[in-house]
This record gives structure tokens, C-alpha cells and sequence, in this order.
């Protein structure tokens, strides 16, 4: 007894003196803490924000719901947490901006746009013009007719002014013309998608310059892209090259080029390569603007709405894959954006079929894939 009191009381001296020792250090001196374990690092402790991963190439950034950034905590704070750049995913398309003629709609464009800024985000305007998404007044005329070039030029005009200054200074980059292109046939006298209403009323492609213009006289000092899908193939690569080209040589303000990337696991590095080889010669930004990366390589593959493990092995070699292509031509591409934040909400999912395509997960946590991702550009 006697003994075991007079341990514990050295033990106390022993404990106090050392506690001493080292709260008495100077602040510079901290001593080194021996660990007897290491502890094993959890996810959370080893994770880079993606913002910080990348930061030192491009803002990285997610497409949003202004209900998601309104109403949900957890999207809201992976949205703070993770991007530095913000997409609205529909709020500033046309018919949800001027849905009726005369009638502007500011709220939830206003309220992503004050988001961003309280947060030192970037925001990427999508989109000005497009056959898709654009209310029927700007098309037809009260009996259902087109409307004539001139009148529909005039609206265009007028509503590209409109949206473009009211967001001066604080949108960097907008999407002026989307998806204008013919897809699905690499004949290069099938340039333009004839089925889109502007082609229809202009009876060629002049809304496309119109456009451009309207936008740099609004805002001289944003960045105007011109943004589109199936960039990476055959088919559709050389048309973009040729649109963006004649664009620039005809003086038009053009300044970037969207790489939609929609892409998915199965992607051809030499595809996305042929491709960054052919539009980096155009002297504009280039940008990855939605990017999606399915688990599914084909609508035939077997549809789930579980994450399985060959999904997260499948994204765990593709991601890093793609991530060290887009890397490699750090010096053209000045964005990439997901076109959603975490695998809970994306546009691709069906009732039946999930597709998995980002890096955070169903609740917000890096996946297998994020580490590996972090893993290759660490190591770059
Ligand atoms: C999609 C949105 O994600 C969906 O919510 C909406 O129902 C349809 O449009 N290319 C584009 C985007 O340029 O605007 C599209 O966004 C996806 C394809």
C-alpha cells in the first residue's frame, strides 16, 4: 500500500514537472510528442478540397439548383467546402428567366449569383440562346408562325442585353450559343442543326454571330463561350473546331470553347486527346462545363440504383485517367465544372438507373475515386 502510494505520488511530481516542461517551452520550441501508435488517418483527415486540389490550375465548380443551395445544409456546405466556380443548372435559361414576354423572373438566377459572391465563387452564365429551354414567344408570333429574322433578332437583342448587364462584373463567363451544331453525321455540309428554330427563322447560322455581338456590347469584359455536347467525337469535333474558327476570323468575340463532358467510365483517352489537340490551335479557353462521368458505358448495360464495387472500381481507374489528361493541358483549360455537386441529385438518374458520375458521393463523402484523383495530382 505504503509503496504503491509513494509510485503514484512520484508519478503525479512526474506528471506535473513534464507539463511544465513543456507548457513553459517557448513557442518556438515546441517539443516533439512522441506517439507510441499511429493512428490510421480517416478519409476526412486526409481529404483535399477540390477547390485546393486544383486551385493552382483552374476553378473547379458544380452546376446547382437554386432550391439546393436555398434548402439544403448539406449542399450548401459542399458547395462552400469543395468549389470555387458555380453554374446555375436552369434558373438563367430563357423560359425561366422571361418565360412570358416582358416578364423577367430575377429571383433564383439573383440568389446564386449573391451566393457565389458571399462566397468568393465564381459564376458561369448558361445560357443565351439555344433551340432548347427558350420560351415560344421569342420563336412564333401569337397565330403560331415563325416570326421574322428581323423581329426575333431584335428580341434576342434585347433580352441578351438585358441578362448580360444586369450580371456585369459579376458573371465571368456565359455560355452565349449552345448546341447549335447537326449531330450524329461527320458531313461537313451538315454543319448546322437545320431543326433548330433560330436556323429556321434566319434561314442560316447569323444568329450565332448576332448573338456573340449582343453579348460583348453588353459586358465587353466577359468571357463568351460557345458550348456543346459530343465535342470529343468524330462526328461532331470538327464542326466545333470549324464554327469556333469562323467565329474568330470573322472577328467575332468569341473567347472560349465548352466542352460539355458528358462523358462516362468507358471514354477514349484518344478521343478527349485528339480532341484538346485540335481546339487548343484555336486560341481560346477551353473549359470542361458539365462534367459527368456515368458508371454506365452504354444505355444496354445492366441499370442499378445501388453503388456497387465494380461501379467504384470502375471510376476509380477512370477518373485519375481523365484527371491527368485534363492536367496535361493545364495551359489551355481555364475551368472545369460538374454539371451537379454529389452523386444524390444529377439530371442523368432514372427511377430505376442511377448513374453515379461524381466524385462525392450519395451524402456528400469522397469516393474511392476522389483518392485516387488526389493521389495522381499530388503526385504530379
Ligand atoms: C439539363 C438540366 O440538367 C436538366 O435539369 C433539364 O431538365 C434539362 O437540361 N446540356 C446543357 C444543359 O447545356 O443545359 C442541360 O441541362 C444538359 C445538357
Amino acid at each position: 500500500m505504503k509503496n504503491n502510494r509513494t509510485i503514484s505520488q512520484w508519478g503525479c511530481y512526474f506528471l506535473v514537472l513534464s507539463m511544465f516542461m513543456i507548457t513553459g517551452c517557448a513557442k518556438d520550441e515546441i517539443p516533439e510528442v512522441k506517439k507510441t501508435t499511429t493512428p490510421t488517418p480517416t478519409p476526412a483527415d486526409t481529404i483535399v478540397p477540390l477547390k485546393t486540389l486544383f486551385g493552382k490550375m483552374f476553378p473547379i465548380g458544380a452546376a446547382v439548383a437554386s432550391n439546393q443551395v436555398l434548402s439544403s445544409a448539406i449542399q450548401y456546405n459542399t458547395l462552400r467546402k469543395h468549389f470555387s466556380s458555380i453554374t446555375p443548372e436552369n434558373c438563367m435559361k430563357p423560359d425561366a428567366i422571361e418565360r412570358v414576354k416582358g416578364v423577367f423572373t430575377w429571383a433564383e438566377a439573383d440568389r446564386i449569383v449573391a451566393f457565389a459572391q458571399a462566397n468568393n465563387m465564381k459564376v458561369r452564365g448558361h445560357c443565351l440562346t439555344w433551340h432548347s429551354q427558350t420560351p415560344d414567344w421569342m420563336f412564333y408570333d401569337e397565330n403560331g408562325a415563325l416570326l421574322s429574322k428581323e423581329v426575333a433578332l431584335k428580341q434576342l437583342k434585347e433580352y441578351i442585353t438585358a441578362v448580360v448587364s444586369r450580371y456585369k462584373g459579376k458573371i465571368y463567363a456565359w455560355d452565349v450559343v449552345n448546341e447549335a451544331l447537326s449531330d450524329w453525321t461527320p458531313d461537313a455540309n451538315d454543319m448546322y442543326r437545320k431543326d433548330s428554330p433560330w436556323y429556321k427563322i434566319c434561314g442560316d447560322a447569323s444568329y450565332i454571330d448576332s448573338a456573340f455581338v449582343y453579348a460583348h456590347r453588353a459586358d465587353p469584359n466577359a468571357k463568351l463561350f460557345y458550348n456543346d455536347y459530343n465535342e470529343i467525337y468524330g462526328w461532331k469535333r470538327n464542326k466545333i473546331y470549324n464554327l469556333v474558327k469562323g467565329l474568330k476570323d470573322r472577328g467575332i468575340p468569341i473567347h472560349g470553347l465548352g466542352m460539355q463532358a458528358h462523358w462516362n467510365v468507358g471514354f477514349s483517352e484518344n478521343d478527349i486527346r485528339t480532341t484538346l489537340d485540335l481546339y487548343k490551335t484555336l486560341g481560346v479557353d477551353l473549359q470542361l462545363t458539365e462534367l459527368d462521368l456515368s458508371v454506365y458505358k452504354s444505355d444496354t448495360d445492366a441499370s442499378s440504383t445501388v453503388y456497387t464495387t465494380a461501379f467504384s472500381e470502375s471510376q476509380e481507374l477512370a477518373y485519375p485517367k481523365l484527371f491527368k489528361i485534363i492536367a496535361d493541358y493545364k495551359s489551355y483549360i481555364t475551368g472545369v465544372t460538374f454539371w451537379g455537386v454529389a452523386d444524390d441529385y444529377t439530371w442523368l438518374d432514372k427511377s430505376d438507373r442511377k448513374a453515379f458520375p461524381f466524385l462525392l458521393n450519395t451524402n456528400h463523402q469522397p469516393k474511392k475515386a476522389y483518392g485516387a484523383v488526389q493521389k495522381m495530382i499530388k503526385a504530379l
